[in-house]
């Protein structure tokens, strides 16, 4: 089967296609960065702007770089959902109306749910029972998998995402946008033994995050170590690296010991963090990351999401449906290895 898999629930156009024989082919992401940069985040409206402008060349280039046509596609898999609903409208109504012409079934996939397989797409194809730590710009989660398709949350952020803690810490720091890479940039040359800043919920038993704290923390060391010096703000970048990766450390070392899981999965935005790959390391179980280039939004995953729902039979009514917010733990189990 020959999936064309589209992103576009935030700022990133992603186009790609899974194939059941071939594997992953020709994926594509154009990033909005620089749109939205101007602005230190994302500009809804801007956002689901682009998509109208990008999406369907992308999806001519993908097909011409895999050397395919239209017509040789199986069925389509667009992010239903979560995300800006409109930016998530207009993948969902150009993959649906190209299904529709096409008289082909689609899917519309959770965003979370292609996040959670991504690392399934990598050389070592990790097997479920395994926990997930989901970590992006909108979500921090932790979720036990029993078998693909069938999710338990054990616990997700109060109120801010890790990537939203680093985007507005970045931005706190006078940094760019996406604040993530920026400040893993500056952290490099930093101390993060300098400033001890709090690691929220670490001496609870509940796997839930909570990251608004922390940046409340740093914007007060700010005020206080004002004027800063460039040495300064980079200690304060890897001090505040530091607290997120040591953070999300105890707590999946916690989820698996409460669920008894021999696999750890990370993906989303912020599994692309060094630093964090390098705490993870000390963890009494195997950890397994997507490839470098599908820890971000990416068409990729919405394709393999897409295809592994569509082999197990589930298709949808011809109608256009998106959501922004979504439950993963509601969406019904793929009864298959
Ligand atoms: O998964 P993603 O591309 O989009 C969402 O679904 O939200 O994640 C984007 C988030 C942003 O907050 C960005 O700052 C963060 O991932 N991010 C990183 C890194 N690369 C991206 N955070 C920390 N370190 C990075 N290297
Ligand atoms: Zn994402």
């Amino acid at each position: 089967m020959l999936v064309l898999g589209i992103e576009t629930s935030c700022d990133e156009t992603g186009v790609a296609l899974y194939c059941s024989a071939r594997g992953l082919m020709a994926p594509i992401v154009y990033s909005q960065t620089e749109l939205h940069a101007k602005y230190g985040g994302v500009v809804p409206e801007l956002a689901s702007r682009d998509h109208v402008r990008k999406l369907i060349p992308l999806i001519r280039q993908t097909l011409l770089e895999a050397s395919l046509t239209v017509k040789e596609i199986d069925a389509i898999a667009y992010t239903a959902g979560p995300g800006l609903i409109g930016s998530l409208m207009v993948g969902a109504t150009i993959g649906r109306t190209l299904a529709w012409s096409l008289k082909i079934p689609s899917i519309g996939v959770h965003h979370m749910e292609a996040h959670l397989l991504a690392p399934l797409l990598s050389s070592e194809r990790p097997k479920p029972p395994f926990v997930a730590l989901l970590v992006s710009g909108g979500h921090t989660q932790l979720v036990y998998v029993a078998r693909i398709g069938n999710y338990k949350l054990l616990g997700q952020s109060l109120d801010d995402a890790a990537g939203e803690a680093f985007d507005k810490t970045a931005k706190l720091l006078g940094l760019g946008y996406p604040g993530g890479p920026e400040i893993s940039r500056i952290a490099q040359r930093g101390n993060s033994r300098r400033f001890k800043l709090p690691q929220p919920l670490t001496d609870k038993p509940t796997l839930n995050f909570s990251f608004s704290g922390l940046k409340t923390a740093v914007r007060n060391l700010i005020v206080k170590t004002s004027p800063m010096t460039e040495q300064t703000k980079a200690d304060i970048a890897a001090s505040f690296e530091l607290a997120v990766t040591e953070t999300l450390r105890k707590k999946c070392k916690q989820a698996v010991a409460q669920t008894g899981a021999k696999t750890l999965i990370v993906s989303g935005g912020v599994a692309a963090n060094s630093t964090l790959r390098e705490t993870l390391r000390t963890l009494p179980c195997e950890v397994h990351y997507p490839p470098q280039e599908l820890c971000t939004d990416n068409g990729a995953m919405i394709a393999f999401a897409g295809h592994e729902r569509l082999c197990a039979g589930i298709v949808e009514p011809l109608k256009i449906s998106t959501s922004a917010r979504w439950e993963i733990e509601s969406l019904p189990s793929i009864l298959m290895e």
